[in-house]
């Protein structure tokens, strides 16, 4: 471990932890991927289900992961190490680090689409493709087109490696704090076009009427694997943007804003989308290709969409950016702090290894589309372990070490830094949270995990 002669990095303000976290937990899950997971298991009924999921595990957990890395200040496996001197804890954080390198290999072929298609909007490419039919086959095309999809992955990559190489507060913070507000307003302005939309009565009902006879453990499992997800969580992003937060800061004020701005980025952009898709008649079970399926067609039916769509790109772009660059960071705080690498080295090396990784996800929408692995593409596969198994399995790790290793006594100690007035006026909440984290997320999380790999299937849930 290294023991750093200048003082750690740390956020220039409180709001400066609130937005980098937020903009790390908001990006492509929110408006790209939870949308078309919905879509694909049933909507409504399947939101409810990552709603519950994201209060009952995703609040205490977050919690839980942001403390142990404002405690120690520390990567995530010197953290785990620094808390418990324990070699199977410091494996629970390299896994983290694995996932971080996995999620990003997949995150940036997408970010890269949605790079694509600030040009397309530009040029007028997506206003030549109002009618949505054909607006999804060009989609279609331009995933079809290794060089397309390869080299906007690529250009990706170095935007990203760009910003974390200029270090975390002047590259991350400063970014967030522009970007963020002005996405969420032109997505609630893209929502109320879908909402006006002649048509759009449906997707409402799809949002609105649980239809339950599509979800099985499975659902469960996705929908736990999107909470998981869309929150940055169990693969020690936000404990590694923890560990630059001052003690001064409330963790769990700091843990709700951070919940409560993705969760409604979340909806907001499941309202637009659904009202939309409906509207203009696509199918909701269109998979990864879904927002650029539809977003087209509705740029195309907005008043000044022209500019609109260029601008929405842009920010989900930018969105994605600072979501990718919490991923970089994980694996980049690693390489610095525990093998005393310089950050230039860590950003260039571990850049180019995502690089690579990333190329059989790009092919899987194209030359290798046939490739399967249980039944899986190369890219749905790297997607549903990371997603589906080693963030939820990071995430009973984290609550299964706070409670029964690290152990209450020592993390309320630190917990109350900063959350004095919580501790002060509402014992009862600190209670709760010890309950949810002792008992409730590492069981919940452990069935949800045996019921997926078919353990529980004498129960028939
Ligand atoms: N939370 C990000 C999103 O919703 O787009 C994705 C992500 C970022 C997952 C960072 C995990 C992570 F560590």
């Amino acid at each position: 471990m290294s023991s750093p002669s200048s003082p750690r990095e740390q956020w220039g303000s409180k709001i400066g932890f609130i937005l980098a976290a937020a903009g790390s937990a908001i990006g492509l899950g929110n408006i790209w991927k939870f949308p078309y997971v919905a879509g694909e298991n049933g909507g409504s009924a399947f939101i409810i289900i990552y709603l519950i999921c994201t209060a009952v595990i995703g609040l205490p957990v977050l919690i839980g992961e942001i403390l142990i890395g404002r405690t120690t200040q520390l990567n995530p496996v010197g953290a785990f190490r620094a808390l418990s001197k324990s070699k199977f804890w410091a494996g629970v954080g390299g896994m983290g680090v694995v996932a971080g390198f996995l999620i990003l290999s997949f995150y940036a072929v997408i970010a890269g689409w949605s790079l694509g298609y600030i040009y397309e909007s530009i040029s007028g490419g997506l206003f030549a493709y109002a009618d949505p039919t054909k607006a999804a086959d060009h989609f279609i095309e331009l995933t079809n087109n290794v060089a397309w999809i390869i080299g906007y992955f690529a250009a990706f990559m170095i935007l990203t490696m760009v910003v974390v190489f200029a270090g975390v507060q002047k590259g991350i913070e400063r970014g967030s704090k522009i970007m963020m507000p002005l996405l969420f307003l032109l997505l609630i302005f893209v929502m109320i076009r879908g909402i006006t939309m002649e048509g759009s009565s449906e997707g409402l009902k799809f949002l609105l009427e649980p239809d339950w006879s599509h979800v099985s453990g499975q659902t469960v499992l996705i929908a736990l694997g999107q909470a998981f997800f869309t929150l940055s969580m169990g693969m020690g992003a936000m404990l590694t943007y923890g560990s630059y937060m001052s003690k001064k800061t409330s963790i769990p004020t700091s843990a709700l804003q951070i919940v409560i701005l993705d969760t409604a980025i979340a909806l907001i952009a499941g309202i637009a989308i659904f009202t939309s898709v409906f509207a203009v008649g696509l199918d909701a079970n269109a998979g990864p290709g879904l927002i650029f399926h539809t977003l087209p067609a509705v740029f195309t039916k907005m008043p000044g969409g022209e500019i609109i769509g260029p601008i929405f790109f842009i920010l989900l772009t930018i969105a994605a950016i600072t979501s990718a660059i919490s991923l970089l960071e994980v694996i980049t705080a690693y390489f610095v702090d525990e093998k005393g690498w310089s950050r230039h080295k860590a950003v260039l090396v571990f850049g180019g290894f995502t690089f690579i990784l990333g190329i059989p996800s790009a092919l899987s929408f194209n030359v290798m589309s046939n490739f399967t692995i249980f039944g899986l593409n190369f890219f749905d596969l790297v997607d549903y372990i990371t997603s589906n198994i080693m963030l939820p399995l990071g995430g009973l790790l984290i609550a299964v070490f706070i409670a029964y290793v690290w152990k209450f006594d020592k993390a309320l100690v630190e917990l109350k830094n900063g959350a004095e007035n919580i501790f002060n006026n509402y014992p009862l909440l600190i209670t709760l949270w010890q309950i949810f984290i002792k008992y409730f997320a590492p069981v919940l999380i452990f069935l949800v995990l045996l019921h997926s790999i078919g353990l529980l299937d004498f129960l028939s849930l």
